[in-house]
């Protein structure tokens, strides 16, 4: 079989970059291997994201861009999928003349068959079709992963939960669970091609299995907990709603499962939390943080905020910004709220102005900054066990000319999913040993705004 190249460009979250990999997978049977050299490829893909008004603003953009290659180039065949492709669907051709393939959030075991066919028919094809259920036909064995040693897998997906400003729901279908038995073969054929660590992905993963009645989301953690060779779990994202006392059980039972949960929170006023429908009110959602803390109390939580939701008023403002300082999260995303097809809270009359969001999501992130650099600081001598995913950037930029000289510099991360950048220990006989995929206890020297420095501990 000729061989032909797949450029992929993945817009949005961590579950796109998983779709990316099934899409490579499911071409691989079709000859077609992934090249990062746009020029070369036969197939260009673009797998998109309409969370926010942005992200889909950048999906046609780069959509835009190829309008020379298709010109100068006939052969190559493009391709638009993910969420403004099922959002969108025939509109994109007439928007966009020379895509040759729309394909839903459903489509991708379809891909090939499409592919073929406009190679051979030269014709336009857009497939949004979306199914009830999971069948464990979309989905094959990943055969790539973002980096050798942390690998994403996809164990449900859609969203019943309709929060008003949100179009997931809309574009990603009704919530469905992948049987436990495959996620485990899954997980077991990538810590067989040497990945330590897996997150486990998913709108509300904390759902897992319900609407199935299958198995919960912390049975199938205990399972995955077992599997031999694998160090780390990790998984996002959780709904405050739904955080069982099981599963914070789980983060002090389960040996693998890292002491970290990404719990978005949104707002931390009532009224708002009514308007975006989160189905909680600030004090559940705190005490349901007072509650993981007894239960793992060094657990790191993460949080999404938006700001300038309809309504939201300077009093709504102040008690999200008071929430931030009671929580004191390990991290923060923060988004200006935008209006979004089809989502319900696109129809609210009081639309707050974009320079207050601005304004709003600068001081959130100025109050934030101030938390993580306190967390940061604490950890600051400190004995740290970090899973080391490669080389550090800082490595390569120090290493230009001189490298030789310098010890090597390694990237990773703690349990609580902070980035650290230490020395690896330098031989000097110029044979090093490659840290890739091993746990190194790491003393923590010095706290950056965005990460950690430090030293391997000696040994005891
Ligand atoms: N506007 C701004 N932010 C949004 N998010 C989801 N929908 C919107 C929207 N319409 C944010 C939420 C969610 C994260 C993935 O994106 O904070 O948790
Ligand atoms: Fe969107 Fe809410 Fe579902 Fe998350 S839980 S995907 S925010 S509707």
């Amino acid at each position: 079989m000729q061989s032909k190249h797949v450029f992929i460009y993945t817009i949005g979250c961590q579950m796109n970059v998983y779709d990316s990999q099934q899409m490579t997978a499911f071409l691989a049977s079709d000859g077609y291997t992934p090249t990062e050299d746009i020029d070369t490829a036969d197939l260009i893909i673009a797998n998109t994201c309409t969370i926010r008004a942005k992200a889909e603003q950048k999906a046609f953009s780069f959509l835009g861009r190829l309008a020379t290659a298709k010109a100068r180039r006939p052969g190559l065949i493009i391709a638009i999928g993910g969420c403004v492709a099922q959002q969108e669907g025939e509109r994109i051709l007439r928007r966009v003349p020379h895509v040759d393939i729309v394909f839903g959030t459903h489509a991708v075991s379809r891909l090939p068959d499409m592919v073929r066919q406009v190679a051979q028919r030269r014709c336009r094809i857009v497939d949004t079709t979306q199914v009830e259920g999971i069948d464990a036909h979309e989905f094959l064995p990943t055969i790539a992963t973002p980096s050798p040693v942390s690998a994403f897998v996809t164990i449900m997906r859609g969203c019943d939960n309709y929060c008003t400003y949100c179009v997931v729901p809309h574009v990603r279908g009704r919530e469905a669970s992948r049987s436990a038995s495959e996620i485990i073969s899954e997980i077991e054929g990538l810590v067989a091609g040497g990945v330590r660590e897996v997150t486990l992905l998913g709108q509300n993963v904390n759902s897992y299995g319900e609407k199935e009645g299958i198995s919960d989301f912390p049975e199938l953690l205990a399972q995955i907990n077992a599997i031999d060779g694998l160090t780390r779990i990790r998984f996002t994202t959780s709904h405050p709603k739904d955080l069982s006392e099981p599963l914070m059980c789980a983060f002090r039972d389960l040996s693998k499962l890292c002491d970290h949960i990404h719990l978005p929170v949104q707002s931390g006023s009532d009224t708002i939390l009514k308007g975006m429908n989160r189905q909680y009110t600030r004090s559940v959602y705190l005490d349901r943080v007072a509650q993981l803390r007894t239960y793992c109390p060094t657990i790191a939580i993460t949080s999404d905020i938006i700001v300038g939701f309809p309504g939201e008023d300077e009093a709504d403002f102040q008690a999200t910004q008071s929430l931030i300082d009671a929580v004191g999260f390990d991290g923060l995303f923060v988004f200006m709220y935008s209006d979004r097809p089809n989502a319900a809270a696109t129809r609210l009359p009081e639309k707050v102005a974009e320079t207050v969001k601005r304004d709003r999501l600068q001081q959130v992130l100025s109050q934030q900054e101030a938390h993580t650099r306190r967390r940061h600081r604490a950890l600051v001598g400190q004995t740290v066990t970090v899973l080391v995913e490669g080389r550090s950037k800082q490595d390569h930029a120090a290493s230009g000319g001189v490298g030789a000289r310098l010890p090597v510099q390694w990237m990773g991360r703690t349990d609580g999913n902070k980035i650290v950048n230490f020395a690896g220990v330098d031989e000097g006989s110029g044979e090093r040993r490659n840290l890739t995929g091993s746990t190194v206890d790491v003393i923590i020297k010095k706290a950056l705004a965005h990460s950690l420095w430090g030293e391997i501990a000696p040994r005891r």
